[in-house]
Parts: C-alpha cells; sequence; structure tokens
C-alpha cells in the first residue's frame, strides 16, 4: 500500500519536473525566435505551446516507464529521464538559435539520436527522434505564424523533415558493430546525402536560385556538423555524469593496456589466458542470443580477476608441477580458491566498474560445492561430511550475463583438460555441464528460456575449436545435425 502511494508521488513529481521542462524550452525557444528576451512580451503564446509540448513530451516519460526494455537494468528511470530530456533541450534551444540568427536548414535533431542512441538503446533513440521532431514543429512553427518570422514558408517543416529522416537512417543503417568514428563519418555523410531534400523545400518556398540551392545545401552541413560536435563534446561528459557504460567505454575498458587487465596478466598469466578464451564464447553467445556482446565481453575478461590475489593456488598458473594445496588440509584449500570470488567484487568496486561485471564475478559459480575438495576432504574421513563447507559462499546468477560466464567458464575449463575427439564428445559435454547446473538450481534466478540454452549449446559447440585450436571431425557432425 506504502509503496503504490510512494510511486503516485514519485510519478506526480516526475510529470510536474516534465511540465517545468516543457514551460523552459516553450519560452526559451521563442525568445531566442522573436530575438527578444524580455520573457513576458509573449505570455499569450506561453500557455497553448506549453500544453502542446508538455503532451509530446509526457508520452516519452510513459514510453520509458513502460516500454523501454532494452536499456540495461542498471539505468534507473530518473537517469534514462534525464538524459532524454535535457538531450531534447539542447536540441530545441540551437535549433532555435540557429533557426532565428542564421537559417532554418542548420535545425539539429540526429544529436538527440545519436546521444540517445548511444547511451541508452536503438528503440528509445528513434522514439526521441519522434519526440524532437513533435517538440520543434510545435514551437517552431506555432511561432512562425503568431510571430511572422520572416523565412517561414515551407522551409521549416522541410528542414526538420529533413533533419528527421537523416536521424532514422542513420539509427537504421548502424549495425552491432559501431565505433565513434564510423558513427561520425556516417552522420556527415547522410547529413550530405540528404541535402538535396531540403533544397527540394526551399525551391518550392522560394522558387529555382543558386542562392536557395547553395544557402540550404551550406545551412544543412553547418547543421550536421554542429550534431556531430554536440554528440562528441556531450557524449564523454554524460558517460561520466550518468555513469553510464556505453559499447565504446566497454570495449576501451577489454582493451589490453587496461590497466587491470594488465595488472592480471602479469601476476596470474594462466587466468588471462583463461579469461580472453572464455570472453570468446561468452561474447558469441551473447550475440547469438541479442544481449550486448561488449558487455559480456567485459564480464567474463573480469570475472576471475580476484584470483589475482593469490594466483598459484589455481592450477591454470601454477609451474613446474608445484601444488600449494599438496600441504594444506582440504577446508583451507576450499577457503582459498572460493576467495576469488568476494576478492574479485573487492578489486572491481576499487575500479568502479559497473554493476554488471560486479555480479558476474560474483555469480559466476552460484553456490556451487568445489567437488574435488569435497571429494578429498570425504576420501580422509569416514564420517558423511556435509558439503556446506566445501561451497561457494556467494549467489546464484541473477543476469543472464552472469549464467552465461559460469556456463562458458566451466565448458572451457572442461574442454581445455580433456580432449574431445569429435563433435558428439563435445556435445555431450555442453550438455552436461548446462543440464547438471539446471539440476542444481543454479539458473533459478536469472531468466535464460530454454530457447536460449539451446542456442548457447550450439554457440559454444561451433566456437570452440577455434577458441582452443581443437581440430574435431566436423563432416560428422553437420551430417547429424
Ligand atoms: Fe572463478
Ligand atoms: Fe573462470
Amino acid at each position: 500500500m506504502k509503496t503504490s502511494a510512494q510511486q503516485k508521488w514519485k510519478n506526480l513529481a516526475y510529470v510536474a519536473a516534465i511540465l517545468v521542462v516543457s514551460f523552459l524550452m516553450t519560452v526559451f525557444s521563442v525568445a531566442c525566435l522573436a530575438k527578444d528576451y524580455y520573457i513576458f512580451s509573449y505570455y499569450e503564446l506561453y500557455l497553448p505551446m506549453t500544453v502542446m509540448v508538455f503532451i509530446i513530451l509526457i508520452t516519452l516519460y510513459y514510453y520509458i516507464l513502460k516500454m523501454d526494455n532494452e536499456s540495461d537494468e542498471y539505468i534507473s528511470v530518473l537517469k534514462r529521464c534525464l538524459i532524454c530530456y535535457s538531450t531534447i533541450f539542447i536540441a530545441v534551444i540551437i535549433s532555435a538559435v540557429l533557426y532565428s540568427y542564421f537559417t532554418p536548414h542548420s535545425v539539429i535533431i540526429s544529436s538527440v539520436t545519436m546521444m540517445v542512441t548511444m547511451l541508452l538503446n536503438k528503440k528509445l533513440g528513434v522514439f526521441c527522434t519522434f519526440v524532437s521532431m513533435g517538440v520543434m514543429m510545435a514551437i517552431f512553427v506555432t511561432s512562425s505564424y503568431v510571430l511572422d518570422i520572416d523565412n517561414f514558408n515551407l522551409d521549416i517543416i522541410g528542414c526538420l523533415l529533413t533533419s528527421m529522416i537523416m536521424s532514422l537512417c542513420m539509427v537504421f543503417l548502424l549495425g552491432r558493430e559501431y565505433s565513434r568514428l564510423r558513427l561520425t563519418w556516417g552522420t556527415i555523410l547522410l547529413g550530405i546525402i540528404t541535402t538535396p531534400l531540403s533544397a527540394v523545400y526551399s525551391i518550392f518556398g522560394h522558387g529555382v536560385s543558386l542562392v536557395t540551392i547553395a544557402s540550404s545545401f551550406f545551412g544543412r552541413l553547418v547543421g550536421v556538423m554542429i550534431s556531430v560536435a554536440i554528440f562528441i563534446l556531450l557524449l564523454p561528459l554524460y558517460e561520466t555524469i550518468f555513469a553510464v557504460w556505453t559499447n565504446f567505454k566497454l570495449a576501451e575498458v577489454c582493451s589490453p593496456s587496461q590497466p587491470l587487465l594488465k595488472e592480471l596478466r602479469e601476476k596470474a598469466p594462466g587466468t588471462y589466458n583463461h579469461c580472453v578464451s572464455v570472453a570468446n564464447l561468452v561474447e558469441s553467445c551473447a550475440d547469438a542470443i541479442d544481449l550486448n556482446p561488449y558487455m559480456a565481453r567485459a564480464c567474463a575478461y573480469f570475472h576471475d580477476v580476484g584470483k589475482m590475489r593469490h594466483p598459484e593456488y589455481f592450477t591454470e598458473n601454477q609451474k613446474d608441477g608445484r601444488n600449494p594445496h599438496d600441504d594444506l588440509i582440504p577446508e583451507v584449500s576450499v577457503n582459498m580458491i572460493t576467495a576469488h570470488v568476494k576478492d574479485g567484487v573487492k578489486i572491481l568496486k576499487e575500479h568502479h566498474m559497473p554493476e554488471t561485471i560486479i555480479k558476474a564475478a560474483y555469480e559466476h559459480h552460484g553456490d556451487a560445492t568445489v567437488p574435488y575438495f569435497y571429494m578429498k576432504a570425504q576420501s580422509i574421513t569416514e564420517d558423511e561430511l556435509s558439503n556446506y563447507t566445501y561451497r561457494y559462499n556467494a549467489r546464484k546468477p541473477t543476469t543472464k550475463y552472469s549464467a552465461l560466464v559460469m556456463i562458458c567458464d566451466i565448458c572451457e575449463a572442461i574442454m581445455r583438460s580433456k580432449t574431445p575427439q569429435d563433435y558428439e564428445q563435445m556435445r555431450a559435454i555442453v550438455d552436461n555441464v548446462i543440464t547438471s547446473k539446471l539440476n542444481e538450481g543454479q539458473f533459478d534466478d536469472c531468466t535464460l528460456t530454454v530457447k536460449d540454452f539451446v542456442i548457447i549449446k550450439d554457440t559454444i559447440c561451433d566456437v570452440i575449436p577455434s577458441t582452443l585450436h581443437k581440430r574435431i571431425d566436423y563432416d560428422k557432425a553437420k551430417e547429424r545435425r
């Protein structure tokens, strides 16, 4: 009861804040368009325009609240709203300035599309493009009629449409693999390609003349450049302020020169190689089940980072056949092994890593038993031992990323120690890993579906031979699939 009341007040606060944003957007835009900064000059315009802008902006809030299921869970509704509304606000005000002091051809919508697509997701990027278009249409067209601005004819509607079409093309042309550079150049190129469209509207309004065509071409180009400049300047700022991990930032964190990865490579080279192999598997699986492959790779790279506190206790880092566990009782050995989960969390928190990566480090063993040491302890006592002492004292995977790391981690380790001779043997190992973890209930708290598990199995079997350089008889396998 209390929570629903709280939610009601929260919603009211959001609605009030959006009303204030609508009012400010209207007042500043009208002042820029009329080139009159005495804000009470056009008070009769404010109420109808604010209502129009508010109706458009409120749809964005309900979209974020009810329909946006693609943004990462760790980005709260408040953060999403702040990102969307502030980028729209900046674009509207800059467009109003450009419209009244330069040319309507320079209005910008693409900065909103680029920022929201990069920071949140494509669908929201498209929705915000329509919202920006609606707000600018409401403010600019109404103001032009009422204020009788000289250059109003078909120009503004045409320019807004051109800018919107360009922004939408940009979003749909973006593949899953995009870089800052590709996006910047893609936008400039699309801006140039769509310029003739802008010139067509201009010709309808002003007739065919070289000045009309040249001014629309130049105006569009300036608009595109300003959009790209805003994007380049604001993106790093937004990444820091809102602690949002874009694919660019995730790619940077997985680069071999990243200090934490460098430290892992120097202190625990075996673990580092294991993490890289697991990352290849996890990334391919994530791609196959529509998760973010950049986030998946980052989760796998850092899942065993805690092992660098005591690298020599993990087989992949042992040299010359020396195993420190030979001198320890099983209880102590288990503590040394399981501690890497909590050590990892501590290290990742110290390095301000995103929540999803920290969760993957904490949850990648779930609360499973360490079978080797449990059996070793059982072999030296006659009593029936409880496996409670020999478990990871952590949590079962709560995200699909953690679950993927769990599956690929075990598969990679088994494939390294056993060499499957053909596809059937490899498939049997992967099947066995997933079935045993399902039976243990390790995937009870995450949302992987039966279909996801089938895709994951197929992907692992496809990728493992190249990851571990195994030669597997594929012809037989393909025949039987
Ligand atoms: Fe681990
Ligand atoms: Fe691992």
